[in-house]
């Protein structure tokens, strides 16, 4: 079979899959599966019989990764991981996660056939909580394998009060055995992941897929307003404290600072919450998020402190309270250098011309760079839609993404341990 046709069919696999897995939803006629749901659950198996099918020495750590180990032959050997995340936004499109576990499956299925055993391990990992939408705290799966996992995370609880310890004991991990499933610092060989672009830069240029230099640093936090409640018939507007009007002007404030900024630094709220809506009711208490992105740490820092500022003078303004809780932050991270230049050489060998891009959305790779050298490639989606129902990835794109892969990978077997 000449070797397109056979990637063609590998591409093929890899679709049909992430239509597959795209079935297992929380919810009828949109793509939700979060941390610890029960459509979560259905796909770790379903990840764990593919893995199993493609020859992988296969187990689900303690706090849910799916994991599957092709060995070297080496007993000392170092272990290069190839991973992404199954977790998803709410009403996600069925790319954003899935493309880089299936075609890290087949990619390893693919060397399990081979002749000769690779001179290092390869592990294929589909990390269970990327997004962070159940804890809104990301990277669960990958700081584990990191071993950078903090404890106190175990009591973080999610709407329903349940904590991220009660999540893994019901889907029968054992969170004391945490610490266990990391890789060994020393063991780490590399890091890749294939992950959408969700962005617009392949689209345009008509191109397949793009090396990855970096990623955003990412702060989150949860803002809450209070003000005083009231009847909205008989408080005048001069003797308010409303909650909500501080949060609104905050949500614009916010967004014209970093308007100002250059389109280096982004800021979102995407999440705003009152307590005890109603529609005669002055609003007394308001929560939302704030999620700001810079390819710079110290302009991130800066714009956080900017935004800080601009809360404290709208509140103080308006006779209202607001407090802040840091929910994440992540410095910006750097793709290694080495790993780069083979991937750049494999993009070139298979044919298709060399776009580097930096990332502005997180990815696992950030909690696995705490340990080792990371690597990225971008494939192209659909007008670089993304966290969006309308994603979508074409096959032949797939297939570039395996071809430049299966070509990756067997560079870095010809220049392992050299
Ligand atoms: O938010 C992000 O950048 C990623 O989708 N978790
Ligand atoms: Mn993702
Ligand atoms: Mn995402």
């Amino acid at each position: 079979m000449a070797l397109t046709e056979e990637f063609e069919t590998n591409g093929n696999t890899i679709l049909n899959r992430i239509n597959e897995l795209a079935n297992l939803s929380e919810q009828p006629g949109m793509l939700i599966r979060t941390y610890g749901s029960e459509a979560f659950r259905e796909a770790a198996l379903q990840l764990a019989a593919w893995m199993k099918a493609a020859g992988l020495d296969t187990f689900t750590d303690n706090i849910g990764n799916v994991r599957g180990r092709l060995y070297s032959d080496n007993p000392d050997a170092k272990t290069f991981v190839i991973a992404s995340h199954f977790d998803t936004v709410v009403n996600a499109g069925k790319f954003d996660g899935p493309l880089g576990v299936l075609l890290g499956i087949e990619l390893a299925a693919h060397f399990a056939k081979g002749k000769n055993r690779l001179p290092f391990n390869l592990e294929v990992i589909a990390f269970a909580d990327e997004e962070g939408v159940r804890f809104h705290s990301t990277y669960l799966g990958s700081k584990v394998v990191a071993g950078t996992f903090e404890e106190e995370l175990l009591q973080r609880k999610d709407a329903d009060g349940l904590s991220l310890e009660q999540h893994i004991l019901k889907s029968g991990g054992q969170p004391r055995l945490i610490k266990e499933d990391r890789i060994p610092a020393d063991s780490w060989m590399g890091y890749y992941e294939v992950h959408i672009e969700q962005g617009p830069v392949l689209y345009e240029k008509k191109i397949p897929v793009a090396l990855v230099t970096g990623i955003a640093g990412q702060q989150r936090a949860v803002l809450v307003f209070t003000g005083e409640g009231g009847h909205a018939g008989t408080v005048p507007m001069n003797m308010r404290a409303d909650a909500l009007c501080a949060a609104a002007e905050f949500v614009l404030a916010t967004e014209r600072h970093a308007q100002s900024c250059d389109d280096n630094l982004v800021a979102t709220v995407g999440k705003l919450d009152l307590e005890h809506p109603a529609s005669n009711v002055i609003p007394g208490k308001v929560s939302c998020t704030l999620d700001v992105r810079c390819g710079d740490a110290h302009r991130l820092t800066a714009a956080i402190e900017h935004i800080r500022q601009i809360s404290s003078e709208i509140c103080s303004r308006r006779n209202v309270n607001v407090q802040w809780e840091l929910v994440q932050y992540t410095t910006p991270v750097t793709c290694d250098d080495e790993l780069g230049r083979h991937l750049a050489e494999a993009i070139t060998r298979s044919g298709y011309e060399i776009v580097k891009l930096s990332s502005g959305a997180g990815h696992d790779a950030v909690a696995i760079a705490a340990v080792a050298p990371v690597s990225m490639l971008f494939v192209r989606c659909f007008r670089g839609i993304s966290h969006h129902p309308m994603e979508q990835v074409a096959v032949e794109d797939i297939v570039a993404a395996f071809k430049t892969s299966v070509t990756f990978i067997s560079l870095l077997s010809k220049t392992y341990g050299v």
